[in-house]
Parts: C-alpha cells; structure tokens; sequence
C-alpha cells in the first residue's frame, strides 16, 4: 500500500448521458461537478449520438470547474480515473480519450475504473466536511477546523462481506461484496432494468425521460395499494424480471384511457404511487430473500433508482423491523457521477492495482470483471 500522506485524484465519468468530474484528496471529495444532457428529454431516452457530442462539449469546461471548485492545481494530482465502462461505447470514447491524454500530458498514472463497481464504491467515500451553508470546505479550511465538526449525517463504509442492490437505468443486480476488489453476482434482471422499469412506465404516463425521478415526485401524493401490480417470478430466486410488470402497466393505461381519456391527468397521482409501490415491493422482496439465503444483515443500495425516496423509506424500515444494518448513498452520489469514479481510483491507486495497459473503452463489463 502506498504511504504518501495525500493523493489527488481526478475523476471522469462520461458512460452514458452525464459529463462529470471530480477531484478527490485520498477519500474526501473536493468537489464533483455533473453536467446533464437536458437534450434526451424530448427524444424519450437517451440519443447515443447526441450523449457523444454533449461530451465532447462538456468534457473541458467540467473538468475546469472540478479542479477550481476543488482548488487544486493540475500539477498537483497524482493520477487520473476514469470510466472504462459499461456504456454507450461513443460517450466511454470521449473520457477515456481525454483521460489518456490529461494523463499522459501531466505524466501521471491512468486508472481504468468500472462503473458498476464504481456505483458500489461510492459507500466509502469519506463523509465531506462541510460549512454550515452547505459549502463543501476548501482543504485549509478542513486542515484548520480543529473540530473537524462533520455536517452530512450519513452512514459510509459497510463491512465485508455486505450485500449490494444495483439499480440503475441500465441494471438491476444484487451483488456480494467481499473486498473492494471481490464482487459476486447473486442475481440479476434476465430483461428490463428497474430504472427502465420507471422510465417506461412514465413514458406511457406521458412524463418526460427520465421519468424516475417524476414518478416518485407525483407517489408523494397517491394511493400506492389503489392499482396492484403482478409480481413476475423468476427460476433463480435472486433473479429480476420487469418486461411483464412494464406490459401490465402498458394494458392496465391503455384499458382505463380507452374507457375515459382523462384517466391519466385525473389519476396521476395514485397511478404513479402504485407503480413505485410495485417496482419497489419486487426489489425489497428479492433482499430479503438474500438476507434468509446468504445470513448477510449489512445490506446497501446503489445506483440512480437508490435516489428513490420509497426504496430509501424501506430500507430505513427494515432496519427496525429486521435488524438489517442499511447503508444508503447520499443524494449526489445515486445517480452518475464522477465521485464514485474518484473513490474507486483512490482505492485502487493506495493498493496498486494500476493494470491501465488494458485501459480500452468497454461497452459491455461486468461488475466481477
Ligand atoms: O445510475 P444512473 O444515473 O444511470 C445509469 O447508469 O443507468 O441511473 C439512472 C436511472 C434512471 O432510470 C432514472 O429514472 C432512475 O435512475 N432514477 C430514479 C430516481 N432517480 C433516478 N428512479 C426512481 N426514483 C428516483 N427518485
Ligand atoms: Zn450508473
């Protein structure tokens, strides 16, 4: 392990629709500038050639606003993360180019970093200490707060072995975390992802992409036992499967559109509550399948659709009702964002595990690869 008392990290992630970059001192975050691509709304979902460009016009900008809001100067960083994949192969291209070059300009080590692993990961990044304004604190003002009074109230670093759901709009997985470097897939969705789930479902409400994010917003509201859902089985208990309960959400609107074209607008609320309720009652089931099959009690979320304020109310309950111990990222690090890239550079910079000859773009990886 290396004992250099502070490493700089700058972090890039561009695997799908957001330009982020972070800059990280060993596990703190200094500071994690996402950049969104509003131009996906209208198109429904995101447009692969569209993200590339966007990328490729955020990339400077962001990464300039990353390291002032930082305020850490390029020479001082030590390495460089970023997102090898999963992806969309054009957006990977645009940060792994960028990264490789930075890198190779400052005559720094490159770090490849998965992005599922990376969404795992961000549970170890160190609580930020913060101003009383919400201000992240510059590093002299961290290094004079002889209190080191902490702010965010957030429980980090689960132990291992600890129990992962992954849910995002590319995956649903249910991961065994060994060590930083061991992960092992227990289930995974044999279709549709939950985040698509939610989108899909919102996109036949008519709200736009990504409907996630409006669908929790609108169930604040609603009745979540109004419309019950099926609950789609599957042959290995750990396994997903959402192309059934999305078809069921397609007829159950179209039925009730048919027999009163105002049922959307008059029921929005109670629809959307019972469609968070089934999406979330699918993934809370599977956990506590994997708590009676594994005995592991230490269970984290990970991933955009961990933003949701159902999963996150549920989990809180368990932990009463269950004696789970739940460990939930803050907002900032649910969905995409280049802090996570930043925590698993650190990681894997302090145990040299800089194997960057193999640093290619990669569309399709694994959590375990
Ligand atoms: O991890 P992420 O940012 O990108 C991928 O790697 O896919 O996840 C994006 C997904 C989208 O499907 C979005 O609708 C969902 O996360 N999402 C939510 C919420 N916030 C984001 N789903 C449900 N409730 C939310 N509050
Ligand atoms: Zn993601």
């Amino acid at each position: 392990m290396k004992i250099k008392k502070n490493s700089y990290i700058l972090a890039i992630e561009s695997s799908c629709d957001d330009t982020s970059a972070a800059v990280l001192c060993n596990d703190i975050v200094l500071s994690n500038i996402v950049a969104n691509q509003e131009i996906h709304q209208k198109y429904g979902g995101v447009v692969p050639e569209l993200a590339s460009r966007a990328h490729q016009q955020n990339i400077v900008p962001v990464v300039q606003q990353a390291l002032e809001q930082a305020n850490v100067d390029k020479k001082q960083l030590d390495a460089i993360a970023f997102t090898r994949g999963p992806g969309l192969m054009g957006s990977l291209l645009v940060g792994t180019s960028f990264a490789t070059t930075f890198a190779l300009s400052l005559d720094i080590p490159l770090i490849d970093v998965n992005h599922m692993q990376a969404h795992i990961l961000a549970h170890f990044i160190k609580k930020e200490a913060r101003q009383e304004d919400g201000r992240r604190k510059t590093e002299d003002e961290r290094l004079n707060d002889s209190t080191n009074k902490q702010i965010n109230n957030f429980k980090t670093k689960p132990k291992f072995p600890f129990i992962c759901l992954t849910v995002s709009g590319g995956h649903t997985q249910i991961v065994k975390v060994n060590s930083y470097f061991d992960f092992e897939v227990l289930g995974e969705t044999l279709d549709d992802a939950a985040g698509e789930a939610f989108d899909k479902s919102a996109k036949i409400l008519g709200l736009p992409y990504p409907g996630g994010p409006l669908i929790d917003k609108y169930a604040e509201n609603g009745d979540p036992n109004k419309y019950p859902f099926p609950k789609p089985k599957t042959k290995n208990l750990l396994d997903f499967s959402f192309s059934g309960f999305k078809t069921a959400v397609v007829r159950f609107v179209q039925r009730n559109v048919k027999e009163n074209p105002k049922f959307i607008e008059e029921n929005l609320n109670d629809i959307c509550a019972s469609i968070q309720n089934g999406i979330v009652s699918i993934l809370m089931d599977k956990l506590k399948k994997t708590v009676k099959l594994t005995g592991i009690q230490q269970i984290a979320i990970a991933g955009g659709v961990s933003a949701n304020s159902e999963i996150r109310k549920q989990l809180k309950d368990a932990e009463e009702r269950f004696g789970w111990q739940t460990f939930v990222p803050p907002l900032e690090y649910t969905t995409d964002n280049a802090a996570m890239i930043g925590i698993t550079g650190y990681l894997k910079f302090i145990h040299d595990k800089l194997d960057n000859a193999n640093a290619l773009a990669t569309a399709r990886l694994k959590v375990d690869e």
